[in-house]
């Protein structure tokens, strides 16, 4: 099984990913960082999954404020809690005292992957403080980017938007990275049927999973007209856990971070009647959405 260290802001999606990765890989621990909500929420938010979950895993608070820029949220996608306001799992977890930038610097070694689903603040914050680090773990999955439209804005999508400045830091860190852009995420679109699969397994995490995947039902309902919306984190999961679910093209990845209309946006080198730029990222292009469904719905089976 492969060693992960979860870096994200729960968040609906990233609550889904943190048991599906609980359940196909060793999870050394959880970081957490400010983005659809405040980080003490994401955090409080990820003890809750965890202890859903059943397992000791812990967690590790980080950044309160991006690298640079505005502090920006995405409750208006993930409800003012952060996991759409479905009834809370009680519980006594607590973070650890050690902040995710120590733990990130400390504890990551060259077996572990690091799997990006939010702002990439802490990991910035760490290849600031050791410019190698990222050449020192066996990689980065990010959820993030695009090699189509955005999400937040038009050309850009929210994690990479909401701190341009930390994800251009670690791309250029020289990591091994592996990027699920919403070009990628969008092929996995969950609907009535998926929560269905889902409530028919009737554990405790099936239940706390198809209450979440109904809000983003909901909510998709009131934006598009229609119930069918994409499962954006679990893809950065998957990308480590189950890679020949996708096909790669090994791209030049970079961020603009001072463009009025388009910063936060992943520039990516695609040409095909040029020499390309370097490559630094494998870009998913391509997902089995059918069989990713079907590894995700039976990750919640085990109570
Ligand atoms: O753009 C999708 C990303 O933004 C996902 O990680 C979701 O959780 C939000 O953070
Ligand atoms: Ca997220």
């Amino acid at each position: 099984m492969r060693s992960l260290v979860i870096d994200c802001d729960p968040g609906c999606d990233d609550a889904i990913a943190i048991l599906l990765a609980l359940r196909h890989a060793n999870v050394k621990a959880i970081t957490t960082v400010s983005g659809n909500v405040p980080v003490a929420q994401s955090t409080a938010n990820a003890l809750m999954t965890v202890a859903l979950a059943n397992t000791e895993t812990p967690v590790y608070s980080g950044a309160r404020l991006p690298f640079s820029g505005p502090q920006i949220h995405n409750d208006v996608n993930h409800g003012r809690d952060g996991l759409g306001g479905i009834k809370r799992h009680s519980h006594s977890r607590t973070s650890e005292s050690k902040s995710a930038c120590n733990f990130l610097l400390d504890c990551v070694s060259k077996d572990d992957w690091v799997v990006a689903l939010g702002p990439l603040t802490n990991l910035a914050q760490t290849l600031e403080r050791d410019s190698d680090w990222g050449k020192r773990i066996a990689g980065i999955s990010i959820m993030g980017g695009s090699t189509s439209v955005g999400n937040i804005s038009p050309v850009a999508e929210f994690n990479t938007f909401a701190d341009p400045q930390a994800a251009a830091k670690v791309y250029t860190s020289g990591a091994k990275l592996k990027m699920c852009g919403l070009n990628l995420t969008h092929q996995l679109q969950v609907t009535d049927e998926t929560v269905s699969m889902v409530s028919d397994l009737r554990t405790a995490k099936s239940s706390f999973v198809a209450a979440l995947l109904n809000f983003l039902l909901k909510r998709a309902e009131r934006l598009i007209g229609s119930r069918c919306a994409p499962l954006h984190d679990p893809c950065a999961v998957l990308a480590v856990t189950h890679p020949t679910l996708f096909e790669f093209e090994e791209c030049c990845v970079e961020i603009e971070t001072q463009g009025a209309l388009t910063s936060g946006m992943t520039v990516i080198d695609q040409r095909t009647t040029r020499p390309r730029l370097a490559p630094n990222t494998l870009v998913a292009t391509h997902i089995d959405a059918t069989e990713a469904i079907k590894v995700i719905v039976d990750s919640l089976e085990t109570q």
